[in-house]
């Protein structure tokens, strides 16, 4: 659905993207992760016509964003950093407005306005609509700039660092949103936050420096990089029976307990990065053990993330000196 091949973007000396190529299957919610100054927002406005890129192509449901901008518009729903609202406008004039820019026939359009703002969470409370852009908080400013993107249903949506300002309930429903439009469309979106697209995408692809510096799947990334997957857990439980236990669920060899009092303090490597996590709590629950603590170590795609971020500002760094 999305193909970017090669693609180049320089900005006078600085080359905010270098050489990516990426694919995006139809139905896809792609997570585009990385730090500030990645190439993020580039790329996005690459691919949605805002800007030219320096070389490689990039095309969206087969049209070249150069060649066939204007199907390439057609077919998607942008969802910019900024969101570009126009202040002195009430919301359902403003996407009144935008359906008619977007060649929605006369007729349709309300029509098409209240679907796109119940499926953002604009219908309520009653008078949402009725109110002026500029006096609304940031999560329904988004909600709007979103519902602005679905107007003319497209295919591929675009969205850079949805989440981005928002307080946590307000990420929550986006996130939910988010999810629920994946079903539909196939979505590209921005993050510099990992734990955002971990929850959100089906793929990842991590950019630092204008280059693609992993891709995958969550768990794949999470095997390639971070290596075995690792649990913490804490039952109340004789030591012996419990690694007897223990040795029946994974075949993982590397399992440490420490005891705390009655309690036993675990931690379990597995090998194949397979998360254990409902098989030791079955394990307690089947023995009638207690379990205080359960969780997965392993979610430091994060550290990955630091990792990336840190090399590329040394490289900055040096650059600068240079
Ligand atoms: N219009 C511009 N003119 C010059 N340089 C630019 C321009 N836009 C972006 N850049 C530079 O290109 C690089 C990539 O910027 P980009 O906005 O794509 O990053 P990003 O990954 O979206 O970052 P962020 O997480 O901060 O939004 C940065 O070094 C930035 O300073
Ligand atoms: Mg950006």
């Amino acid at each position: 659905m999305i193909d970017v091949k090669n693609l180049t973007k320089k900005y006078g000396s600085v080359t905010a993207v270098d050489g990516i190529s990426f694919h995006v299957d139809k139905g896809s919610v792609v997570g585009f992760l990385g730090p500030n100054g990645a190439g993020k927002t580039t790329t996005l406005k690459i691919l949605t016509c805002f800007h030219p890129a320096t070389s490689g192509q990039a095309s969206i449901a087969g049209h070249d964003v150069i060649s066939d901008s204007l199907n390439v518009r057609r077919n998607i729903g942008y969802m910019p950093e900024a969101a570009g609202l126009y202040p002195e406008m009430k919301v359902q004039e403003f996407l009144m407005f935008r359906a008619a820019l977007r060649e929605i026939p006369r007729r349709q359009r309300k029509v098409e306005v209240q679907r796109v703002a119940k499926l953002c969470g604009l219908s309520e409370p009653e008078n949402m609509m009725r109110r002026n852009l500029s006096v609304l908080s940031r999560g329904y400013r988004q909600r709007v700039a979103l519902a602005d993107a679905l107007l003319h249903a497209p295919p591929v949506l675009i969205l850079d660092e949805p989440t981005s300002g928002l307080d946590p309930t307000q990420i929550r429903s986006m996130r939910k949103l988010i999810l629920q439009l994946g079903g539909q469309h196939t979505i590209i979106l921005s993050s510099h936050i990992l734990a955002e697209v971990e929850q959100t995408c089906d793929n990842l692809i991590v950019i630092a420096g204008g280059k693609i510096a992993a891709a995958g799947t969550p768990s794949e990334l999470r095997k390639s990089i971070i290596g075995p997957s690792r649990i913490v857990a804490e039952i109340k439980a004789d030591r012996n029976a419990l690694l007897k236990g223990l040795a029946t669920i994974t075949k993982a060899k590397d399992v440490q307990i420490k005891s705390v009092g009655a309690w036993q303090h675990i931690t379990l490597h597995d090998k194949d990065s397979t998360d254990h996590r409902a098989d030791v709590a079955k394990l307690a629950h089947d023995n009638g053990w207690s379990l205080r603590e359960l969780r997965d170590e392993a979610g430091s795609l994060e550290d990955f993330f630091v990792h990336i971020t840190y090399e590329q500002n040394i490289e900055e760094a040096q650059r600068s000196v240079e």
